[in-house]
């Protein structure tokens, strides 16, 4: 039985309605019953960016937008980005729950032995010009990758799935650092196995002549903890992709291609590029007000702030705020951050952003801290991309296996013209024409 109904009158015919009330939601099926001329006319719900529309159940990815929090599979942000690993919460929101030891060392063990790519991913990436966007080679190559694996089609089989999701996570460090390589010249340096998953993936950026590569510690556990911080947020733009290709029965490599390419757009995982090019406009503190004024008259957004959910602040940006100041104590002062915390000062005494609501989001301080690290701007999407794959999986393997699911299409309004005909042909009868 309902929780609860709602009554509802149609003025149009004095008809009353009981719709119930599951989870705090009305089914938008139920409006259906609710017309004026039959099913067919029966009522639609509207909701274009779904602002007010939840598309699935999920256990995954917990968010207050209000009390600003965030907990994968019920454990808070704040306690996983302290004391777990990525690899670790990989496995927690795909699994479910955290591993014990024997499951973790196997989970590690696989990924682990999963990083290297089929040698002639090599030559598609040397396809690319050398000015190539980052993202624009990851997108490319996952996709291909669903070339290599046919057997990921198989989404029905838990085992298949799981074999992907171990590629897919393994592999796209690798990915992202050959495409880097590739754009700088320099030969592809491959996998090393001692090391771990934010070490390794530091050596085949940056390893060079040297015998064995060894990552900064300080380094290594701030990437670590990036790659936490971006696992997954629930039914953000992206994680919408992955389940709506993956409904399809799309294979995974696919549906990952998909959902990079929709994270690479300027308003979602696209931002954090496009904060430090801002950071770089603004140029100095001193800058920053006369910035400000022509984000207030609305010539430009102030990238890295403003969410759809968080609306005080995000989780996100305070944790990582602390993270820049640990790799800024290695690597040396940034000025960035000096305008970037300006900003930040001044937008958040500004009216106009406390009438909007805009508070730094995820992508306002990464950037600063990736590129303290050494990674070069346009290397920022790749790096929330290997972040979020999880949490794209999680989300896939949860849409494929949810009961009330099945292939997304949204209905629409139709705005078009009213039927019309080519010139000098008549209307067939018995056609959609006629
Ligand atoms: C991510 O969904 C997720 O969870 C995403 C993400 C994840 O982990 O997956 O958290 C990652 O994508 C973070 C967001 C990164 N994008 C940016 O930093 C780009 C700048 N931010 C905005 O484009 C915007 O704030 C969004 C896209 C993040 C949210 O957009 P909404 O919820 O659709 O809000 P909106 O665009 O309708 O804005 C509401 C108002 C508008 O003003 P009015 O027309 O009502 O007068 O606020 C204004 C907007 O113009 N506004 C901004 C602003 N963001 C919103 N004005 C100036 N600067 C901004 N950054």
């Amino acid at each position: 039985m309902p929780d609860e109904t709602i009554s509802v009158i149609d003025n149009r015919t004095g008809r009353r309605y009981e719709i119930p009330i599951r989870d705090g939601a009305i089914g938008a099926a139920d409006l259906q019953k609710i017309t004026t001329d039959g099913p067919a006319a029966g009522l639609m719900s509207y909701d274009p960016a779904f602002l007010n529309t939840a598309s699935c159940r999920s256990a995954i990815t917990y968010i207050d937008g209000e009390r600003g929090i965030l907990r994968y599979r019920g454990y808070p942000i704040e306690e996983l980005a302290q004391h777990s690993t990525f690899l670790d919460v990989a496995y927690l929101l795909i699994q479910g729950e955290l591993p014990d030891a024997t499951q973790r060392d196997e989970w590690v063990d696989k990924i682990t032995h999963h990083t290297l790519l089929h040698e002639n991913i090599k030559k598609l990436i040397d396809g690319f010009h050398h000015d190539a966007h980052p993202m624009g080679v990851l997108i490319g190559v996952v996709g291909a990758l669903s070339t290599f694996y046919p057997d990921a089609k198989e989404i029905g089989k838990a085992d298949s799935r799981r074999l992907q999701i171990l590629r897919l996570i393994a592999k796209m460090p690798t990915i992202a650092a050959f495409a880097y390589r590739h754009a700088i010249g320099m030969p592809y340096a491959y996998p090393d196995n001692d090391l771990t998953y934010a070490g390794n993936f530091l050596n085949m950026m940056w390893k060079a002549t040297e015998l064995k590569y060894r990552p900064n510690a300080v380094l290594e556990h701030a990437l670590d903890v990036l790659l936490i911080l971006h696992a997954d947020h629930e039914q953000n733009c992206s994680a919408n992709v992955m389940r709506a290709v993956g409904s399809a029965h799309s294979d995974p490599f696919s549906a990952t291609a998909a959902a990079a390419a929709a994270l690479y757009g300027p308003l979602h995982g696209g931002a954090n590029e496009h904060v430090l090019r801002m950071l770089r406009e603004v140029g100095s503190v001193s800058r920053v007000p006369e910035y400000v004024k022509r984000v207030r008259s609305g010539e430009m957004k102030l990238m890295g702030f403003g969410h759809r959910v968080y609306k005080n602040f995000d989780p996100r940006a305070k944790i990582i705020k602390q993270v820049a100041d640990q790799v800024l104590e290695v690597t040396g002062k940034s000025p960035l951050l000096d305008i970037a915390t300006e900003l930040e000062r001044v937008a958040l005494q500004d009216d106009y952003f406390i009438k909007h609501r805009l508070y730094p989001n995820v992508d306002f301080y990464s950037g600063i801290i990736y590129l303290a690290i050494g990674f070069p701007v346009e290397m920022f999407p790749v790096l929330f991309a290997i972040g979020r794959t999880p949490g794209w999986l999680a989300q896939w393997q949860e849409g494929l296996l949810d009961p009330e699911q099945k292939i997304a299409r949204p209905r629409q309004i139709y705005t078009g013209p009213a039927e019309r005909h080519l010139p000098g042909v008549r209307a067939v009868a018995g056609t959609s024409a006629g």
